[in-house]
């Protein structure tokens, strides 16, 4: 039984997120999707909210668990007994950064081993800061994100207009 995690900060969960979560799961025994709480990068959703969206888009996926964290991912691995951390590759540019992110956490934690999926090319250029600035300006987010987090995005969106 392999339990695999991955850790993201899902500011919300896109579609291609989804997707990684959902090969994920066919993979191994167990996923369990962790939503950082990231600060640093000036979120548009509260960590909460980030956690309530992902658990509502995976909730279908019987061996996936979606928890939040803070700290380190190989900490948050370490307490899941997980021995995968998965992330996903859509180009070039996310290869160089995984690649120094799985060299780091390896030296943290020799038995984590860093499995990379490569994005869907329907998600090729899907980011969460695209997805974030369309919906922001009104623009047609349903492609990338599924129903209920574009309910949320729109949600989020009416609410900072009013506020
Ligand atoms: N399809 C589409 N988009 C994808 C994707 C895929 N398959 N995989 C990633 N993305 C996008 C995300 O939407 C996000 O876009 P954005 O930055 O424009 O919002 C971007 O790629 C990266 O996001 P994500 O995969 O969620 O990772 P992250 O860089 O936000 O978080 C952590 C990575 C969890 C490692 C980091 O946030 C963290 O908090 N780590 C804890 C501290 C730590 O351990 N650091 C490492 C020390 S070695």
């Amino acid at each position: 039984m392999v339990t695999a995690v991955y850790p993201g900060t899902f500011d919300p969960i896109t579609g291609g997120h989804e997707d990684i979560v959902r090969r994920g799961a066919r993979m191994y025994s167990r996923v369990v999707v962790g939503v950082a709480h990231s600060r640093g990068k000036n979120p548009l959703f509260e960590p909460e909210e980030r956690l309530a969206i992902a658990r509502e888009a995976l909730a279908d996926l019987p061996n996936v668990d979606v928890v939040s964290f803070s700290g380190l991912m190989v900490d948050f691995a370490r307490r899941h007994g997980a021995t995968v951390a998965l992330r996903g590759v859509r180009s070039v540019t996310d290869f160089d950064y995984e690649v120094q992110l799985a060299g780091m956490n390896r030296l943290m934690l020799p038995g984590l081993e860093s499995v990379l999926l490569v994005a869907s090319e329907r998600y090729q250029f899907v980011s969460g800061t695209l997805v974030r600035e369309i919906a922001l300006m009104g623009g047609e987010i349903d492609r990338f994100v599924s129903p209920k987090v574009a309910q949320h995005l729109r949600a989020k969106v009416a609410s900072r207009k009013q506020g």
